[in-house]
């Protein structure tokens, strides 16, 4: 249903209260959420965004409850991803020349999804923009790989209101939509959350984009995502809160996340915890079974943490493949500047602490010398083993992790395949990139500085060397 947001603003999304997962199931919900999208109605009447298929009926239905969809003049569509373009299909078939305004990526990603239909796209670039009459007008900025290649945000005039899309949401439903109507506590755990489990790998790429965004001074009043509230009062304390989390964000806080067969390593993760808590009364323990607890909060718990501790014992040479599938997710989301520690029980071949130090250093963690590896359930020896491994991470330790990559930047030039950080894109220098005239055999090195990823467009200072 509309909701007013600001002049001639109005809301026409679709707050889920019963939504429990996103992403598939890789995102827990656990208080609602919202899609939103906004109808402007100046000289020229404007749709920024739809919602997600399963509600495309009723939001066109809304819709024309609002406007005739004849006298709308323009779609924006700032991400093709279907919880926002998945009302489009139904919507053109009754307003089929209706002008889209989108990135050349977001083409791509509608009609991927879509199929092509003629529809009538608009490719606009950062800096670009619509008049909207009544002295108003649209400016385009790209966001590339915040966090999709199509991703973009456009900038109302006058009312000086930002649609971030998905940057600056949250899976947060507020019925009253904005900010200083919601609950603080959740909001803002609830934006955490978001960008530690979705944005979090593409933290270098938004701190050169909260730059770019500065450096266009755009007087921003408001900022209107495509999910959870809408940042009404001081808006601008979530964009300060972007550039921190961005910059390898962590506080005083050791998190300790394992599973567990016989309850052998629940006690050296308890033993653990203890052992921080007396040597450091400050810092903060939080302690999850990885096997009962929800994925998406543990993760934020290692967001806010400055190293971790992981456990698993040993089964089939191996580790538990809760932890493991945890290990994988953990990879994925690329934390910075976190320490981390591993620790387990076996019954023989005791492989787990080896598999957990060798995953979690492939996580991008700086492993410690320090660890328990417990035959049987843990003894007294054992057990007084977590002061060390607490000592370890409690203290200050260079990162192995920068060290290696400075050694390898150092090493000169040579034929390394480097990876794309945001995208995942791998440019290997025997195939080079020949539909832009890069020959193979071309090293990453000799690219131009102004080669872009193929794939998503980011500049050459993401990749990193494999
Ligand atoms: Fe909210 Fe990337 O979709």
């Amino acid at each position: 249903m509309r909701k007013q947001v600001k002049g001639n603003v109005t809301w026409i999304g679709y707050l889920d209260w019963e939504l429990q997962t996103f992403h598939g199931d890789d995102y827990s919900i656990l208080h609602g959420s919202s899609q939103n999208a906004y109808l402007i109605r100046e000289g020229k009447n404007v749709l920024i965004d739809t919602v997600w298929t399963p509600h495309r009926e009723e939001f066109v239905e809304n819709l024309k409850r609002e406007i005739d969809l004849s006298d709308i003049d323009y779609i924006i569509a700032n991400h093709g991803e279907c919880d926002h373009s998945g009302s489009l299909p139904a919507l053109l078939k009754e307003i089929p020349d209706v002008p889209i305004y989108c990135t050349a990526n977001a083409v791509k990603s509608i009609e991927g999804q879509y199929g092509k239909h003629g529809w009538n796209f608009h490719v606009v670039k950062t800096g670009d923009s619509l008049d909207i009459g009544n002295g108003k007008k649209l400016v385009f900025v790209e966001m590339r790989m915040l966090h999709w290649p199509d991703s973009m945000a456009t900038f109302l005039t006058g009312d000086n209101i930002l649609f971030s899309n998905d940057a600056f949401g949250q899976h947060y439903a507020v019925e009253e939509l904005f900010n200083d109507k919601a609950d603080s506590c959740l909001l803002n755990r609830e934006a955490m959350k978001y960008f530690a489990n979705i944005l979090n790998p593409f933290a270098p790429i938004l701190k050169k984009k909260l730059e770019e965004i500065g450096n266009l001074n755009l007087p921003i009043e408001m900022i209107a995502p495509s999910h959870g509230a809408i940042w009404r009062e001081n808006p601008l304390q979530i964009v300060e809160k972007y550039a921190a989390w961005a910059d390898a964000y962590q506080e005083n806080q050791i998190t300790i996340a394992y599973d567990t067969m016989w309850n052998g390593t629940e006690k050296l993760a308890h033993a653990i915890a203890d052992a921080i808590h007396r040597q450091s009364p400050d810092t903060l323990v939080r302690v999850f079974n990885i096997a009962k607890s929800d994925k998406n909060e543990v993760m934020t718990e290692v967001f806010k943490s400055k190293a971790i501790a992981v456990g698993s014992p040993t089964v089939g040479n191996s580790i538990l493949s809760s932890v493991a599938g945890w290990l994988e997710f953990l990879r994925q989301l690329k934390f910075k500047g976190k320490n981390a520690a591993a620790f387990g029980c076996y019954g023989w071949s005791g492989e787990s602490v080896k598999v957990l130090q060798d995953k979690l250093r492939e996580a991008g963690f700086t492993v410690v010398d320090e660890s328990i590896r417990s035959l049987w359930n843990p003894e007294e020896e054992d057990l007084a083993k977590a002061d060390a491994v607490a000592k370890a991470l409690i203290g200050e330790k260079k990162m192995e992790s920068d060290g290696q990559q400075e050694t390898a930047s150092a090493a000169g030039k040579d034929l390394a395949k480097y990876q794309c950080a945001p995208c995942g894109h791998i440019y290997d220098p025997a195939v080079g990139d020949p539909d832009r005239g890069i020959r193979p055999g071309t090293a990453f090195e000799d690219l131009p500085d102004d080669w872009t990823c193929p794939v998503c467009g980011v500049p050459k200072d993401l990749f990193h060397r494999l």
